[in-house]
């Protein structure tokens, strides 16, 4: 594989089984990355892991970086990024602590930085988004996954909300009626962001949660921070296929 990079999400942010050998701080154009990127290795393979929250989870979904974030990436190499990220499961077969791997987006979030080419310092280009996941990414993930004997969805799409707060049960119906299949708060701008600076980008998604209404359950962050670490078992397992 060409040069690996993966963003942690919520829950997924700190890979243990990294082997860091440092921690480079980047400066970008666009200020400053989430924090500092690890440079190291995991399962022997070379890896730069950068935790999108920040290392102490301290930055919402709508006040990340995510132009620092993907810009940084790339300025240490990154041709490939590996998005992780926490969802809520809408898809009946999209039960918490299950992986799925995205293959759509339905962007609802506003107010973002979206853009590198936004016509400031840049020109203003548009770029072709039909189809937001790096395929070859994706494969890879389905195939590891496979090796690992890790159930993973193949394909869904990915309903990007603006957060914090957890959606209504009405918002997460009107996004089913839409065509989603999941919901996070971080899917977008990011693998537009990617797309712009031609990095192949794929998500790994962790269910830690059914939707809001989906069960008559209250959503609560015992139960997301439960779920999340057995995703991240899973998850674990299919790096190191992925990385072998
Ligand atoms: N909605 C949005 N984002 C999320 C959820 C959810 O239910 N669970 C984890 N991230």
């Amino acid at each position: 594989m060409d040069k690996l990079a993966i963003i942690g999400g919520t829950g997924l942010d700190s890979l243990g089984i990294l082997k860091v050998e440092k921690r480079e701080v980047i400066n970008t154009p666009y200020g400053e990355p989430s924090g500092p990127i690890a440079r190291g290795s995991l399962f022997g393979k070379e890896l730069l892991f950068l935790p999108r929250h920040g290392y102490g989870h301290n930055r919402a979904p709508h006040n990340i970086n995510y132009r620092a974030n993907i810009w940084a990436l790339r300025e240490m190499g990154a041709d490939n990024v590996l998005a992780i990220a926490a969802v809520g499961g809408i898809r009946d077969d999209m039960p918490p602590a299950r992986l799925v791997v995205p293959n759509q987006i339905i962007d609802y979030t506003w107010g973002r930085a979206g853009t590198y080419y936004d016509g400031g310092a840049s020109d203003v280009r548009h770029i072709d988004f039909s189809h937001p996941y790096s395929e070859k990414m994706r494969q890879r993930l389905i195939k590891a996954a496979c090796a690992a004997n890790v159930t993973i969805i193949d394909g869904g799409t990915y309903g990007a909300t603006q957060g914090p707060r957890l959606e209504t049960a009405a918002e997460i119906n009107r996004m089913e009626r839409d065509g989603c299949h999941l919901v996070g708060m971080t899917g977008m701008p990011e693998a537009a962001l990617a797309r712009e600076l031609g990095i192949c980008y794929a998500c790994c998604a962790v269910v830690a949660n059914w939707a809001a209404g989906k069960t008559s359950d209250e959503i609560t962050f015992a139960e997301i921070e439960d779920n999340l670490k057995l995703g991240m078992t899973q998850l674990v397992d299919m790096l190191e296929q992925l990385m072998a």
